[in-house]
Formats: C-alpha cells, sequence, structure tokens
C-alpha cells in the first residue's frame, strides 16, 4: 500500500520536482502522479515544462496560468497593506505560494486525486507556507514532501533522475538558488552565503547595474483607486501589464534591489538578494499617498497593521481568520486612498517628487508660512498648555 493513489505535485521543471515524479512512484507507491505548474508571469517557457514531466512519468501534465489572479488577489491586497517582511521584502515568492497551494487544491479535487505534494526541503519557509496554506483549504487532503525526507545529495538526486531517464542539468549549474515570478527575484546561496561579499553583478536580471543607468533621471505617475495600482503617467492599464510596465521602467534605473539577512520562521537567519522593482516602487508609492489622504491616527495605527501583515504573511497564514480580519480593516482604510503619485527614477534611487487627490486633506491655508494662513496661532497655547500638564506635574513632583 502506497502513500497515497493518485498524487498532483508542484512542479517546477528542474531536477528536483522532477526526481519527485519517479520517487513517489516507485519509493512510495503512487499508482499515478499529475504535475502542475504554475505560471506566474515569471517569464519561461513552459511548454518544454509540460513536455518533462510527462517524460518523467506523470500522468497528467497541467500548466496553470495564474498570473492576473496572482497580482490581482495576491500582491494588490498586499500593496494597500505596505507589507514589508522586516521592513524591507515585498514577500514576491511568500505571496506565490498560497496562490500554488490553491491551484493544487483545486486539481486534486477536479482530478480526484487523495493527496497533493511539493518538492521544498526541510530547511525554508516555503514547506510552511504550503504545508499550512494547503490544510486551510483542505484539511483532509494528504501533503507528500518527498524532498524533505529522501535526505538525498545533489548528485545522489541528479544520479537518481538518471535512472528514470531524467537528463542532469546540461550547463553547469548555477551556484544560485532562485525563486522568480512577475512580483520579483529571490537569490540565495553560493557565493551569497558570505554575508560580507557583495553580490555579483550576475545575480540580477530585472535591474540594469548602477553604472548602466541612465544619466537624466526618469518620472513615472502611478495613479491608485482605494489604494489599488490603476495607471501608469495617466493612462489606466490592467494589473498584469501595469507591473510589467513598471518593472521595465524601474529596473532600467537600477531600483528595487535589497540584500539583507533575514530571519526564517524555521529558526535560520539566510541572506537573500531581491529585486522586486516594480513592487518595491509600488508599495513606497501607496504608502506616500496614504500620508495625503489619511488622518495621523489612522496612518499611525494601520502601520502596527502592516507589520502583523507582513509577519503572517511570510510565516504561511495567508488562509486564516487574522489575514482575513486584518484585510477587512485595510480594505476600509483604503476608501479614500485615490489620486497620484510621481515618482523620480534615478541612479538606483526612487524618490517621491508629488502627489495629489481629491480626498487630499493636506490644507494648503493651514500649512501656509505666507499671508494666507488661516492657523488660529493664538490657539496654540491653549492646547500646549493642556498637552504639557501630565509632563509639567510630573517635573514638578519630581522637584520636592
Ligand atoms: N526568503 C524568501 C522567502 O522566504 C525567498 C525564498 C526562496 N528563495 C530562493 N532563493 N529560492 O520568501
Amino acid at each position: 500500500m502506497g502513500r497515497a493513489k493518485k498524487v498532483v505535485l508542484a512542479y517546477s521543471g528542474g531536477v528536483d520536482t522532477s526526481v519527485c515524479i519517479p520517487y513517489l512512484m516507485h519509493e512510495w507507491g503512487v499508482e499515478e502522479v499529475i504535475t502542475l505548474a504554475a505560471d506566474l508571469g515569471q517569464g519561461d517557457e513552459l511548454e518544454p515544462v509540460r513536455e518533462k514531466a510527462l517524460k518523467s512519468g506523470a500522468s497528467i501534465s497541467l500548466v496553470a496560468d495564474a498570473t492576473a489572479d496572482f497580482v490581482k488577489d495576491y500582491a494588490f491586497p498586499a500593496i494597500q497593506a505596505n507589507a514589508l517582511y522586516e521592513n524591507q521584502y515585498p514577500l514576491s515568492t511568500a505571496l506565490a505560494r498560497p496562490l500554488i497551494a490553491k491551484l493544487l487544491v483545486d486539481a486534486a479535487a477536479e482530478y480526484g486525486a487523495d493527496a497533493v505534494a511539493h518538492g521544498c526541503t526541510g530547511k525554508g519557509n516555503d514547506q510552511v507556507r504550503f504545508d499550512v496554506a494547503i490544510a486551510a483549504l483542505n484539511p483532509d487532503i494528504k501533503v507528500l514532501t518527498p524532498a524533505r525526507e529522501w535526505g538525498m545529495s545533489r548528485e545522489e538526486t541528479i544520479a537518481y533522475g538518471e535512472r528514470f531517464g531524467i537528463e542532469s542539468p546540461v550547463k553547469k549549474s548555477s551556484p544560485y538558488s532562485i525563486d522568480k515570478n512577475l512580483l520579483g527575484r529571490a537569490i540565495e546561496a553560493g557565493p551569497l552565503e558570505d554575508p560580507w561579499t557583495e553580490p555579483p553583478e550576475d545575480v540580477y536580471t530585472m535591474t540594469a547595474a548602477l553604472a548602466d543607468a541612465p544619466d537624466q533621471p526618469e518620472y513615472v505617475e502611478i495613479g491608485f483607486e482605494q489604494g489599488i495600482p490603476v495607471s501608469l503617467n495617466g493612462k489606466t492599464v490592467e494589473p498584469v501589464a501595469l507591473v510589467t510596465a513598471l518593472n521595465q521602467i524601474v529596473g532600467a534605473h537600477s531600483v528595487g534591489r535589497i540584500d539583507m539577512i533575514e530571519n526564517r520562521l524555521v529558526g535560520i537567519k539566510s541572506r537573500e538578494v531581491y529585486e522586486t522593482p516594480a513592487l518595491s516602487v509600488l508599495i513606497q508609492a501607496h504608502r506616500d499617498l496614504e500620508s495625503l489622504t489619511l488622518t495621523p491616527d489612522l496612518i499611525h495605527y494601520k502601520r502596527g497593521i502592516e507589520e502583523t501583515y507582513s509577519r503572517l504573511v511570510y510565516n504561511g497564514l495567508w488562509y486564516s481568520p487574522l489575514r482575513d480580519a486584518l484585510d477587512a480593516f485595510v480594505k476600509k482604510s483604503q476608501e479614500r486612498v485615490t489620486g497620484a503619485v510621481r515618482v523620480k527614477l534615478f541612479k538606483g534611487n526612487s524618490i517621491v517628487v508629488g502627489r495629489k487627490s481629491a480626498y487630499s486633506i493636506y490644507s494648503p491655508e493651514l500649512a501656509t508660512y505666507g499671508a494666507e494662513d488661516t492657523f488660529d496661532h493664538k490657539a496654540a497655547e491653549g492646547f500646549i498648555y493642556v498637552w504639557g500638564m501630565p509632563t509639567r506635574v510630573w517635573a514638578q513632583t519630581g522637584r520636592q
């Protein structure tokens, strides 16, 4: 008796997920492996991936184009929440996992599979995200995780695959571990494991080298409606096209690179390099528009929500009652976050240089230092008397 009869496996086309196919069948007695490759705008040709799964022993090889859902249902809510893990990482990989989990669970239902599987190892965050998201969507389905259990080295994995006709990687495989989708690339391992080593230029593909960035600044105007990015330079653009175009514009100026030591959920510190050109600038612009349109107490309170939200997404709790509740708060907060933000891109910098909104609560008559000033200066005196009262009393008491 195998661990499951029919399994839907998350498939990328790499050696590890390919080896999962014969491994599930020959070591764990699975009768049928259906693979599912998700197109999340990573820009790879997926037809060869589809064929490779069949050659590696899959009975059915599915390709799901989920890019539009990825941007609308995962990236945009995260932008509304200004989600940055540890204040830097805009969660480009973390946001993809719950969507892939959903595709797996849906396919399992459609094809009558009794288990789903993924090729994550036991050291990362992604295994947590998959396992928890799958459990949230279908608490009864089994999750098989061959790569977490097989204990094979890279060489052993390749040798195992060769026994079943899975070609070893032709070119000397890159020293990096890379995850990518439309929102960005995450790069780790190889020389990056030394936190003192500067990332070699060849790790980057979405962002130009600083030395190659144009000598002239470029301005881009991003329009938001209720916190959702809807236009570029005054033209309405569909979500996927907007992110795609903005990746190009921003990446050309070498903006969107992140090099950080991050705290994984499994307790390990890791050095990760990211390039998330569009996503980083969208969050920067969105946050700025909030500063123009929201009241101070709402902004300050929301910052705490954002911190919780980011950690929750990072830690694999996308499908959770807490995110549902936080999302309701965030959505409500966005009702007037409509307007435009002008960003200047220049030599690795993105600088907000202008913002406007029909809901702006910035008042020029109150803010001005000129003659048009309508602020009642005398009112400040009484306010400060009351505001400073506890401090004054405290100081007086301390003197006695
Ligand atoms: N550290 C990131 C995260 O946990 C990315 C993980 C995948 N990174 C990679 N280079 N394969 O979301």
